[in-house]
């Protein structure tokens, strides 16, 4: 238990959320270390029995010291930009153990993972093999690749966070893939060294991924006989997490599916989990700045906004919300509202919380995943500053930027102030 209450009041690992709220203001970001850790131990156990690299997805959480304590577990990653491929080298992942994913990769972002020399680059049509080859041929180097392939599996997920449907964007159409395979062998500056698939976030149910996993074994096992060599099978992120009442799959069952569908083939797997290295890891505390009781409802307003956490306005997404000084008193149904200028900045409608009265701390549970990485300065917010514990020491990683820091690099052209 990292996350807890003693003596009614709301600890990460051993530090009081009171505390560091005093010292830090609200709202901000508080991450157990010691969660993230147990969260990337349970893919390490799981996946021991096969030749497997986890390359945690920076998108779930691209803080500098998020990204360092999953290198210096051991943890590799997967990007989807130029800027988290600087961020992971600069929080000391090894580009062989960094894969890139994305189906708009620039050929400025492809020139700098082919000069890293990253684990895999995967590509996600025939344009971008084409300017892979090029960009690495003009560098004088050999490009690893990998097709991420479209498996046409439905994810049963949230349809904003499904990627691996015919209709969706992503991949390399399944009918395409083995004459872009043959192509690739061609461009004498790739290697291609293996395949990718990703269907999609926060899967409850295992049965997609075990029909996603087994069309890429039938895959591969077509194009070995066709010649073409696969050493890498990066099967994506996609295992789900508990917000509410969820009850989604361990690493353990996780494995045994790609045991069943993909463990006959022998191959190096690479798994890229985001929400369930870093999603329970995290809180994000928040103060109450105001009650406000309507003829219809109970408004909580927090000092914590949907510019600092986009989930519930953007995916309807169910985060529990907590005191951090649990009082007992009996519940009472309120929504849990922000500040911003938007009626969509609700955290919680008709929620059962305990009366909470301007000025007390409230936790949002489970923000660790496409919090801090969603959030932004819309209202002209600074993102909010976010703290690391482990044990009993923590630490503010990333302080809250002041106005005037918000400002800087911006500049008013002379024109502007003339009539
Ligand atoms: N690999 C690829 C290629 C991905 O596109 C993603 C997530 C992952 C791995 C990591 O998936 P995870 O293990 O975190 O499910 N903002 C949304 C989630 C977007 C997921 C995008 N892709 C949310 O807050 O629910």
């Amino acid at each position: 238990m990292y996350f807890g209450y003693r003596d009614g009041e709301m600890q990460v690992e051993q530090v009081d959320l009171a505390k560091i709220a005093a010292e830090v203001g609200t709202p901000f970001y508080c991450y157990s270390y010691g969660q993230l850790a147990a969260n990337l131990n349970a893919y390490r156990r799981a996946l021991a029995p096969f030749h497997a690299s986890i390359c945690y997805s920076v998108k779930a959480n691209s803080s500098l010291a998020v990204v360092s304590a999953v290198a210096a577990l051991g943890g590799g990653a997967d990007v989807v930009s130029g800027g988290e491929l600087f961020l992971a080298l600069r929080a000391g992942i090894k580009p062989e153990n960094i894969v890139f994913s994305g189906v708009g990769k620039t050929e400025q972002e492809l020139a700098g993972a082919v000069t890293q020399g990253i684990r895999q680059i995967n590509v996600e049509s025939a344009e971008e093999l084409q300017m892979v080859a090029q960009v690495a041929q003009r560098l004088g180097k050999r490009a690893n690749v990998a097709l991420r392939v479209n498996p046409d599996v439905d994810a049963l997920t949230h349809v904003k966070i499904t990627t691996g449907k015919k209709e969706n964007k992503f991949g390399v159409p399944w009918p395409q893939a083995h004459e872009l395979y043959h192509a690739a062998l061609q461009m004498p500056s790739l290697n291609v060294c293996g395949i990718a698939v990703h269907i999609g976030s926060q899967l409850l149910d295992l049965e997609p991924f075990r029909l996603a996993f087994g069309r890429v074994a039938h895959m591969v096992e077509e194009l070995e006989r066709d010649g073409v060599s696969i050493q890498n099978i990066d099967l994506g992120g996609g295992l789900g997490i508990n917000y509410n009442v969820e009850l989604p799959p361990t690493c353990e069952s996780y494995a045994e599916v790609v045991r069943e569908t993909l463990g006959h083939l022998n191959k190096h797997i690479i798994v890229e989990p985001g929400r369930s290295v870093v999603g329970n890891a995290g809180v994000l505390v928040t103060r109450v700045i105001y009650t406000k009781q309507t003829e219809q409802k109970l408004f909580v307003v927090t000092d914590a906004g949907m510019n600092d956490l986009i989930r519930p306005a953007m995916y309807d997404a169910w985060h529990s919300i907590l005191p951090v000084n649990r009082t007992g008193e009996p519940p009472v149904v309120a929504d849990v509202v922000g500040p911003i200028c938007e009626s969509g900045d609700v955290f919680a409608k008709d929620r059962i919380i305990e009366p909470m009265q301007s000025g007390r701390l409230l936790a949002i549970m489970c923000a660790g995943a496409y919090g801090e990485s969603m959030a932004s300065q819309y209202n002209f917010r600074p993102v909010p500053p976010e703290v690391m514990v482990r044990g009993s020491e923590y630490a503010v990683v990333r302080p809250r930027k002041t106005y005037e820091q918000m400002l800087e690099g911006q500049t008013v052209p002379n024109w502007v102030n003339e009539q």
